[in-house]
């Protein structure tokens, strides 16, 4: 028998019903922590992705469509991804700087359908190069840093001057959060928000994003000597901290999930917000499970993304945002 006294603290009293738990929460997840990332096809139809089940290219045409229905599920931003025909691409990926390459026509149609949403913009030049390298490539296969980060300004002001709201720097090469920053300043553009993706490492995780912007494939070599190595978390915060000090306004860890410990790292230690990045090959897993019977969706990815939260993050990129934005609102 248990006497009277024992026991005096029953945690498990605050979970005794709905409205309680309700009371007690310590995280919440709301459409608000959201970006979704969408890619773009030239072409005129939307079309499949075989690695990432449920994502689409989408066509030019249908941008209007979906970017009203990012407002009204209340996902404040969207995270566009071209796959740039193959005829445009070439080693020094000067398609990124044309005024009319596929990004600048998207975000010119999302600005015109509704400005109630923000328009972010990935900056780097792997959908624009013939191998696949976030930048340019020496005769030696190497990647040089002083010289891509002229042209990821150029790229920046590209996208800003057609309307980006967030420019996003995932390319990794040092020195270019300020160099975007100090050209923006200089050109007027002092308002335009820089997210940095100051924590991405080389990861496997990426596979199907590459099917999803035609860059599986291509890529010679890897990218190792610029992406961060899986095994470091205390160079993610000398990264975040030259981001900040460079000017970024937000700063981001990708992939997501098995990077929380570096995600709740640098929440604890910055106080600029800390998005994450919960990568392709993190929605295809789930979706594999899913479509194998082995776990239910509608479950699953709210608890995963409450968990970006519960780390620290103010919000994070996924392809389930539409899904979870749905489900959350109903
Ligand atoms: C490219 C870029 C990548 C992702 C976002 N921007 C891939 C890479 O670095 O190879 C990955 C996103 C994902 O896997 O969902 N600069």
């Amino acid at each position: 028998m248990i006497s009277g006294q024992f026991p005096a603290t029953r945690l498990r009293r605050n979970r005794r019903a709905p409205w309680l738990r309700a009371m007690v929460r310590e995280t919440r997840l709301t459409p608000a922590n959201l970006i979704w990332p969408v890619f773009l096809t030239a072409g005129p139809e939307p079309e499949p992705i075989a690695t990432m089940p449920g994502v689409m290219r989408h066509p030019l045409g249908a941008l209007a469509g979906l970017a009203r229905e990012a407002v009204a599920l209340g996902i404040p931003a969207l995270a566009l991804f071209p796959n740039t025909p193959a005829d445009r691409r070439t080693d020094d990926g000067r398609e990124a700087l044309n005024p009319d390459n596929l990004v600048c026509r998207a975000i010119a149609e999302l600005k015109s359908a509704t400005d109630a949403i923000g328009v972010m913009t990935d900056v780097a030049l792997d959908p624009y190069t013939a191998h696949g390298h976030d930048g340019l490539v020496d005769a030696a296969g190497h990647v040089l840093n002083d010289a891509t980060v002229d042209m990821l300004v150029g790229q920046a002001l590209n996208q800003v001057r057609a309307g980006a709201d967030i420019v996003a720097p995932s390319d990794m090469m040092d020195g270019r959060v300020g160099a975007i920053r100090r050209s923006l300043e200089a050109d007027g553009f002092v308002d335009t928000h820089i997210m940095a993706y100051s924590a991405k490492y080389a990861s496997g995780f990426y596979g199907p994003f590459r099917d999803a912007v035609g860059a599986a494939g291509r890529l010679r070599g890897d990218k190792a000597t610029y992406q961060m190595d899986p095994a470091n978390a205390r160079e993610a915060l000398a990264e975040v901290a030259l981001d900040v000090a460079e000017g970024a306004d937000s700063v981001m860890v990708k992939p997501g999930l098995p990077y929380l410990d570096v995600v709740k790292a640098v929440a604890d230690r910055f106080d600029v917000p800390v998005f994450a990045y919960c990568v392709s090959g993190e929605y295809a897993m789930i979706e594999a499970a899913v479509a194998a019977g082995m776990l239910a969706r509608d479950r699953v990815v709210p608890e995963m993304l409450l968990a970006f939260r519960r780390a620290g993050a103010a919000g994070v990129l996924t392809y389930h945002a539409p899904m979870v934005a749905r489900l959350l609102g109903a």
